[in-house]
């Protein structure tokens, strides 16, 4: 199925409205933390600016307000970061539907989740947002990949009522994890990390037939470990999941690899004593919280020696830094890999770039979940939406 790019399109002239993926992290006061995002986005904004675009419409959503006003969550901070990013003006509108819009060549919607049906589960009333947002503008494009694994008014209902595009940054994504995932370089390293087994388990399966070694990390080896049998002490496990651990193990062509020692501690907090026990000698009553020294040490020869490596998911507790090891040794080993590298989002990508190798990297996803559907071999539903938009607009 073919979609449209920016360049099927002439934009002179028209009203352009934009998907952009804002959802940028923020503290307690809404102040944005990392403004990466916005970075992100300015290449296809730019491209509608120096292709005559007459307006540029900018919808987006942050954070997670479940359809009503949420002061913090108010696009005010996001609209004068981006500005201050692009070097020109942006508008920001009260809300994002039913206004006016301002007169600014950019303009940035108010928080598309402060309306209950941009996520509505109710197709009609997705549809009737959708078509408010689409009264705006001429064109549709849709640049924010890492929310498009989402059925939501304006990435899918969108398409059914403007001719529409992916922009740069979506085309980049999709090319190069795509690409990554069709044709490997040998050998082809998975590294999977994260709490649960049934989280990644999209993943976990499509990658098994792709990869030559997947290695595991996080709490999730745990469910793993006692499926085989073994003691894990108070460590986290998916009891529900252990039928299916033992079943991926078992049909693995052992490809699946486990660390050999982990860090187990009393509590999962800052405090509390831990120390380094072998996979077959975890005490009763500690936890796991942390990939051990000697699992670090094997992980990075094998990453080191890759020429394709993708990677979501910390190896353990990342957000206490004494249990935060394994997930930033691993992450120096993918920037000294010398293959093709692609770290897909969240704790994974805020350790590449807490130990400051962004650049070592070959492509880190701007979406962690939307990076995981793709590592488990779907389409992406925005994706789908536009092929089928392509075949009902193309002339
Ligand atoms: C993200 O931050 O991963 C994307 O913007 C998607 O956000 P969501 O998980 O709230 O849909």
């Amino acid at each position: 199925m073919t979609i449209a790019k920016l360049d099927d399109y002439n934009f002179r002239n028209k009203r352009v409205l934009i998907r952009v993926d804002f959802n940028v992290p923020l503290d307690k006061e809404g102040n944005i933390l990392d403004d990466w995002r916005l970075k992100e986005s300015v290449p296809t904004i730019q491209y509608l600016l120096d292709n005559g675009a007459q307006q540029i419409i900018m919808m987006a959503h942050l954070g997670r307000p479940k359809g009503e006003v949420v002061e913090n969550l108010k696009m005010d901070k996001v609209a004068e970061r981006f500005s201050e990013i692009l070097g020109q003006d942006v508008a920001k509108t009260d809300d994002c539907v039913d206004i006016d819009l301002p007169y600014g060549r950019i303009v940035l919607l108010e928080n598309l989740r402060f309306h209950k049906e941009e996520k509505s589960k109710n197709d009609w009333e997705r549809q009737e947002f959708a078509k408010k947002l689409a009264d705006y503008a001429d064109y549709y494009v849709n640049d924010a990949f890492g929310t498009s694994h989402r059925k939501h008014a304006s990435f899918y209902e969108i398409t059914k009522y403007l001719p529409g595009c992916i922009g740069q940054l979506v085309e980049k994504e999709i090319s190069i994890i795509g690409d990554a995932l069709a044709a490997p370089n040998r050998p082809f390293i998975a590294i999977m990390g994260g709490v649960k087994v049934s989280d990644k388990l999209g993943a976990i399966k499509n990658l098994l037939k792709k990869v030559d070694a997947l290695l595991l990390g996080g709490a999730m080896v745990f469910t793993f470990y006692k499926a085989m049998g073994k003691e894990i002490g108070k460590s986290k496990v998916e009891d529900d999941q252990l039928e299916l651990a033992r079943e991926l193990l078992e049909n693995s062509d052992n490809k699946i690899m486990l660390p050999v020692d982990v860090i187990a501690a009393v509590e999962p907090d800052a405090e509390s004593e831990s120390d380094v026990y072998s996979i077959d000698n975890i005490p009763k009553d500690l936890m796991g919280v942390d990939i051990g020294p000697e699992t670090i040490n094997i992980y990075k020869e094998i990453i080191r020696k890759a020429q394709t490596v993708v990677w979501n998911g910390p190896m353990g507790i990342f957000e206490i830094e004494r249990f935060a090891v394994g997930t930033n040794e691993v992450a120096d080993a993918v920037g000294e890999c010398p293959g093709i590298t692609i770290v897909g989002g969240g704790d994974s990508e805020e350790a590449i770039k807490n130990i400051g190798i962004a650049d070592k990297i070959t492509h880190v996803s701007t979406g962690g979940g939307a990076a995981l559907e793709m590592f488990a071999g779907k389409k992406l539903i925005a994706i789908k939406a536009l092929e089928q938009n392509y075949e009902k607009f193309k002339t």
